[in-house]
């Protein structure tokens, strides 16, 4: 599916000069998934969860292509700081560097731009940091055990970023507490389900979430250590699959300053022209690039994307019979220039009718400024995962034996097992009871119980009378109490008032 250039493109010239020819930019078709006759569908070569396949392979025969020794990951080793970087490979299919080596990583695009290739590097890092870290803590570790555990923290903290950093800058607040996406500051998640289908929506890999492509700058800033501009800033498309760059002093660690301090381009129809006009281009060939919306345009096409009006329909809008129809989302200037480009408005394809939206409030608006020093960040302590003689388990910064259980906070109750400590959340069926045996400060503290309470607790000014918990809680070995049956609390009722939380403390890891 070619896609033609149109006359009148501000860029890329309608006639090849030298033969006369139209000019067409390639484009290949997705390969087709399904195994039946029927509607044709993609095959997804990525994982859809959020377990960090992008850093430790997508499949089998990669993850052990990457993984090193002593638990590590496979790293290769930055020439003059000798810090880690990722492995590299001579024969990466859409390498361009001058070295004739590009890096790889869990995913194939770990080297398709230098942003992109610092992140890998520090996931690798973070490994390997965490399995230096363990070891030192059990040092009888074997690799297995190195690798699995270093790989298990990594990929929650990257799903904590995720979830409580990148998801409420793209969404807001109000969506992410619509949608239950916030998420507990204490216990565990009950909402898993064995039967929801986690599989990627056609509609948000092919023009959805490529809202992303409209947040990109032309640069890639780089600063040095107190923040300052280092020159020359990294321009796109003098570096796609040519991250020779990274082998200069100091960039992976300028690079991610830059990128953790400079806003990124707002979201909107206009995106850079660096991958409108040069993406992936060879420098020695004019008009050789690619352009990256026009391919997300055709690619929807390709998988059959209805255009955007139908989707109106389907997300509560008003299903747009005039252009006029469009004008509570989209401005004006907006849907004039659409009609420029589109016969009629049900024409318009979904990833720049979706781009050409008015932004939700609170989502990706205004800049973000972190300049955070590393040293303010909060750490992980690995003297959680510190196993005992005894081989018991660190619970809330105490060690309880294997078979015996403690209550951390009112509201929790933790059992040491052979694999760890399994911590479960208690349903308060009487919160005056709970009050009274466990005492305001900590109900408040314990999100769990407090969000259980909140209506009771808002009604209280001073008597506090008593307290039970649904379960009948039998002693154990070391004398503390373990209910018998623990239950999840029932969901949080987003639109009530709350006491005071702690919403985004991170409490010590109670897993062992
Ligand atoms: C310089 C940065 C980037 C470059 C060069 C780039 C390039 C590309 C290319 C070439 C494709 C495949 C187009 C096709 O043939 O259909 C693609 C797909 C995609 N891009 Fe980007 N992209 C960049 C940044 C981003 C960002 C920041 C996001 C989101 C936050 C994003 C989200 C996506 C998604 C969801 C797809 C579809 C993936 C799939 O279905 O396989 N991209 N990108």
């Amino acid at each position: 599916m070619p896609i033609p250039i149109p006359s009148g493109d501000p860029f890329y010239p309608r006639r090849n000069v030298s033969t006369g020819e139209r000019v067409c930019l390639p484009f290949m078709r997705s390969l087709p998934g399904q195994h039946r006759l029927g509607p044709r569908e993609q095959i997804n070569q990525n994982t859809a969860y959020l377990d960090g396949s992008q850093i430790y392979g997508e499949h089998a025969c990669l993850a052990r292509e990457l993984r090193g020794f002593g638990g590590k990951m496979n790293a290769t080793r930055h020439p003059t700081q000798g810090k880690d970087l990722l492995p590299i490979s001579p024969s990466h299919p859409e390498c361009k560097a001058p070295s004739g080596y590009c890096f790889i990583g869990g995913d194939g695009r770990a080297s398709e731009q230098p942003g992109l290739t610092a992140m890998h590097t520090i996931y690798l890092r973070e490994h390997n940091r965490l399995v230096d870290g363990l070891r030192g803590v059990n040092p009888h570790w074997g690799d297995e055990k190195l690798f699995q555990t270093a790989r298990k923290i990594t990929v929650a903290s990257y799903q904590h970023v995720l979830y409580n950093e990148f998801l409420p800058r793209i969404l807001g607040w109000n969506a992410i507490n619509l949608y239950g996406l916030k998420l507990n500051s204490q216990a565990y998640y009950k909402g898993y389900s064995s039967t929801c289908n986690p599989t990627i929506v056609t509609e948000f890999a092919t023009a959805a979430y490529r809202i992303g492509h409209s947040l990109l700058r032309p640069h890639i800033p780089r600063m040095g250590t107190s923040y300052n501009p280092v020159e020359p800033a990294i321009l796109l498309r003098d570096h796609f699959f040519n991250p020779d760059i990274i082998y200069q002093p100091h960039i992976i660690d300028d690079i991610m300053r830059g990128l953790a301090s400079t806003p990124m381009e707002s979201l909107d129809q206009f995106i850079t022209g660096e991958i409108t006009n040069h993406l992936f281009e060879d420098r020695r060939i004019p008009h050789s690039g690619m352009d990256l919306p026009a391919l997300n345009v055709q690619r929807a096409r390709d998988h059959g994307i209805p255009p955007y009006n139908e989707y109106r329909s389907l997300c509560n809008l008003k299903r747009a019979v005039t252009w006029d129809d469009l004008s509570r989302e989209i401005p004006a200037e907006v849907i004039a220039r659409l009609r420029l480009i589109y016969p009629t408005v049900n024409d318009v394809d979904l990833f720049p009718g979706g781009l050409s939206e008015r932004p939700l409030q609170g989502g990706l608006v205004g800049p973000t400024n972190p300049r955070v020093k590393c040293n303010s960040l909060p750490t992980i302590d690995l003297n959680a995962w510190r196993e005992t003689a005894q081989t018991g388990c660190q619970i809330a910064g105490r060690t309880v034996a294997v078979g015996e259980s403690y209550i951390p906070t009112p509201c929790t109750s933790c059992i040491c097992t052979p694999e760890g400590a399994q911590c479960a959340s208690l349903r308060v069926t009487d919160c005056d009871r709970l009050l009274r045996e466990a005492g305001m400060e900590a109900v408040l503290e314990d999100e769990v119980c407090s969000s259980q309470c909140g209506e009771y607790l808002t009604r209280q000014t001073s008597v506090i009378p008593s307290v039970s918990l649904t379960t009948r809680r039998p002693r154990t070995h070391n004398g503390g109490f373990l209910p018998t049956s623990l239950v999840p609390p029932p969901p949080v009722r987003q639109n009530k008032r709350r006491p005071h939380l702690r919403p985004f403390d991170v409490p010590p890891p109670l897993l062992v």
